[in-house]
């Protein structure tokens, strides 16, 4: 696992709290127990309470000093219930309505963040990308200035040296197809992301084509955006639109674009849509040996995070600390 150190120092001068909304996962447990043992991450397990200590007990992981809350059975529900009415009150969504909702995990968690009960949440490890981030959107709702929430994914080839590659990819998970402003707030997002893993942002808008090689609405599109970022954001390194091979290969971005301040050496990849983008984030960590931490939530109002339904407890373990040191 790459240099979590300084996410953990952090955390140990202000712990967060953390709400989990998968509270009987034998990986949400296992990573619990390890957060707990390392007194800088504060986890709260949504469910049944004998269900979530029979479940680590059965396992054998050591979650005392873990906060269980039942959504069935939460002090402050009514509370919670008003408030998700007046949050979706443009909706005309009803008492009973939000009482149902609430009663599902993800609803509730996001809740218990919106009410300052938690600073963070992770969750599906079982629920699907859109199930977990879909309450984010409705009711934390996007930071001042921002007019998407998006995501990103941090790589990292580790080195037998100590010198792990570390890169940064978007937007891989959320937008479908983000507009050119989309883009351009996507890249700035991307980029403070990158710089909390140490990248110092190098910004290529990614196409099939490099400096108008190739012609069609989608070159456009990216070349339009990278123009529009450069301008946004001056003091970023921005360039494109251009070919991977010339965003990474100093030999090919001589010959396809000599005098970027991008090519050759790009560690911030935007792509076009999320089918390029989820695609190539895959290839990365399947084929190119890269740690894929993410998909990091960009632009919302809280730290809120998904997890694959395929990850493992190591997975949850790292997203616990990049979600709550975000926070
Ligand atoms: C994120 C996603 C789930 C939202 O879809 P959705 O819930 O059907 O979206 P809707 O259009 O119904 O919008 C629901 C709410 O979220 C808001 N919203 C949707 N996308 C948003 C975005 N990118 N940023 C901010 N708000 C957004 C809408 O404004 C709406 O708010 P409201 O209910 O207060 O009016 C959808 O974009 C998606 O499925 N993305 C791909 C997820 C995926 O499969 N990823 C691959 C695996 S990692």
């Amino acid at each position: 696992m790459f240099g979590f150190g300084s996410m953990i120092q952090k955390l140990k001068k202000d712990p967060k709290t953390i709400v989990f909304t998968e509270g009987s996962d034998p990986r949400i447990l296992e990573a619990a127990s390890r957060l707990l043992a390392g007194t800088f991450l504060k986890p709260i397990l949504l469910g049944n309470p004998q269900e979530i200590r029979d479940a680590a007990e059965e396992a054998g992981y050591n979650i005392n000093g873990a906060t269980i809350i039942d959504p069935v059975n939460y002090d402050r529900f009514d509370e919670m219930v008003e408030l998700f009415c007046e949050l979706r009150k443009s909706k005309g969504v009803t008492p009973e309505q939000a009482k149902s909702i609430l009663s599902g995990a993800n609803y509730f968690g996001t809740m218990l963040v919106k009410m300052g009960v938690a600073d963070a949440l992770l969750g599906g490890a079982t629920y699907s990308t859109a199930d977990t981030v879909r309450p984010a959107l409705q009711l934390i709702k996007t930071k001042p200035g921002n007019s998407v929430v998006s995501s990103c994914f941090i790589l990292v080839r580790p080195s037998a040296t100590g010198d792990n590659e570390v890169i940064a990819m978007a937007d891989c998970a959320i937008n479908i197809n983000p507009t050119e402003d989309e883009l351009v707030e996507i890249a700035g997002e991307t980029a403070e992301c990158a710089k909390v893993f140490g990248i110092d942002p190098k910004v290529a808008f990614l196409s099939y084509s490099t400096f108008g090689s190739g012609k069609g609405e989608d070159v456009d599109k990216m070349r339009n955006a990278a123009n529009k970022a450069r301008e946004k954001y001056p003091e970023l390194p921005i360039d494109g639109e251009m070919q991977f091979d010339a965003a990474v290969s100093p030999r090919v971005a001589k010959t396809k674009c000599p005098g970027s301040p991008v090519a050759g050496h790009a560690n911030t990849f935007i792509f076009p849509d999320i089918n390029a983008g989820n695609i190539g984030y895959k290839v990365a960590q399947r084929m190119g040996n890269f740690d894929a931490y993410g998909p990091i939530l960009l632009g919302l109002n809280a730290s809120i995070n998904d997890l694959s339904r395929g990850c493992n407890a190591i997975e949850v373990y790292s997203m616990a600390i990049i979600t709550a040191a975000l926070a």
